[in-house]
């Protein structure tokens, strides 16, 4: 590896059991959407639909890992990580959501853990990162109570497959964002809108993240079981009465609704009353098979929000204000470089007692990259990285629980209804040639990591 200035973080003061990782998820970045029999997710559905990705664009090829995955494991090797975080997709193992198994599937993701075992990387799987199959959306998808079924069946494959080998498992990807995004404002696959989808879909989420721990418990041997939340500080717009509790509301929403059912405390209701309407959804004992004995809870963060009172949002009677709106340094997604907010959600989850573990397993930015010399400069990234890697440390200075560290991400990939526009990769991928090259916080977090 080139050598540079390394930066006054160094691995060791993290300790050596901190695990230091990347992350991705398969819809961005496996491409081969039709390959050895897969069957279509809502996000190859979504793609299709004028209007829907940034210019139209779509996941069919991404940056190739099906066909590229040990080019991009040894590269990961030759940086130094020894954490991969990446997530199966259910069509390519199970093309219609349940029944018939695809064994070309279930090779693809054995060879791929086969290899990072080769190489020294340990994996550590999610096993539902947004791409349900279409098929199941057909019948109502997430709002629809029978998904407990068929999410029970398609972890059951998952660990049965690879639970010898696998032993760090993530339930959910943020699911606030998958539900949210994607059945309250139909920004996100399957495009759904509106309370009447979102409560149900929140709901069938929130069992689902538990019977994921629960079959993952029962048939993996040692299992490492956690799953991961979208979380951000949130900070009222003025000091006004209204603006606080606009922002007390928004917290209640993205930073409590999936966490608390999990550990017994049931829905946010007091904060947040619109969401008493979820209590029609509740079967007996729906309540206890909500939670799950995690032993690690997945922090995501990338930013703060800043939250005022609007008359003008139903329901919340909250809004968001952009970080374009507020004259602050922000990234290509629009959102405020405020590293202090992952030190505030680590004290979040923290504060839960019943919270055993906490592992950053997402965290990055999206930033123009600049190639100068067929060099990836790259200096807001590695900033902000830098900095975030700064508010850990402050954070296990001072006791809290952080035991694990994922950048988001690896390669630069498809971002969703951003297509290919934002990048967040420490490795920059030419999507015409499919080139990759490392960036400079590339170089920089595997000097970091591999610090002694
Ligand atoms: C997260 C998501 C990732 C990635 C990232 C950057 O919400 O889990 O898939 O897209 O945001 O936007």
């Amino acid at each position: 590896m080139p050598k540079g200035n390394s930066s006054k973080l160094c691995a060791k003061d993290f300790g050596e059991n901190f695990v230091w990782g990347v992350a991705t998820a398969a819809h961005q970045i496996e491409g081969a959407y039709d390959k050895h029999n897969k069957g279509k997710s809502i996000w190859d559905a979504f793609s299709l639909k004028k209007g829907n990705i940034y210019q139209n664009q779509n996941g069919n090829i991404s940056c190739d890992f099906y066909h590229r995955y040990k080019e991009d494991i040894l590269l990961m090797k030759s940086m130094g990580i020894q954490n991969f975080r990446f997530s199966i997709s259910w069509t390519r193992i199970l093309p219609n959501g349940v029944g018939k198994i695809n064994e070309k599937g279930i090779q693809f993701y054995n060879d791929v853990i086969n290899f990072c075992l080769k190489c020294d990387i340990t994996p550590w799987v999610t096993l539902y990162h947004w791409d349900l199959p279409q098929v199941l959306e057909e019948q109502g998808g997430w709002v629809n109570r029978k998904i407990l079924e068929w999410f029970k069946e398609y972890v059951t494959v998952c660990a049965t497959s690879f639970g010898d080998r696998v032993k760090n498992w993530m339930v959910l990807n943020e699911p606030m964002v998958f539900t949210g995004a994607g059945y309250f404002l139909g920004v996100h696959a399957p495009g759904k809108k509106g309370l009447k989808q979102f409560l149900p879909a929140v709901h069938h989420a929130v069992l689902c993240q538990a019977i994921g721990g629960r079959v993952l418990r029962s048939l993996v041997n040692n299992a490492n079981i956690g799953t991961t939340f979208s979380c951000s500080q949130i900070t009222p717009y003025s000091t006004k009465k209204k603006d606080i509790v606009a922002a007390k509301k928004a917290d209640a929403i993205l930073n409590r609704l999936f966490i608390e059912p999990s550990l017994g405390m049931g829905y946010p209701l007091e904060d947040v009353p619109v969401l008493k309407r979820i209590l029609k959804f509740l079967e007996p004992e729906d309540k206890e098979n909500s939670v799950f004995n995690f032993d690690f809870i997945g922090v995501q963060n990338y930013t703060r929000e800043v939250v005022k009172h609007s008359f003008l949002v139903p329901y919340l009677r909250a809004k968001i204000i952009k970080a374009s709106k507020r004259n602050v340094k922000k990234t290509l997604m629009d959102w405020e470089v405020y590293p202090p907010s992952l030190y505030n959600m680590i004290v979040h989850f923290n504060s839960y007692p019943n919270v055993k573990k906490v592992i950053i397993t997402e965290n990055g930015a999206a930033f123009t990259d600049a190639v100068i010399d067929n060099k990836i400069k790259d200096e807001d990234r590695k900033a902000y990285l830098e900095d975030c890697v700064k508010e850990v440390k402050r954070a296990r200075g001072k006791g809290f629980k952080v035991d694990g560290y994922f950048v988001w991400t690896f390669t630069d990939n498809f971002e969703w209804a951003e297509g290919y526009y934002p990048r967040f990769g420490l490795v920059h991928v030419d999507f015409k040639t499919q080139k990759r090259r490392i960036k400079d916080s590339g170089f920089w977090y595997s000097r970091l990591i591999t610090s002694t």
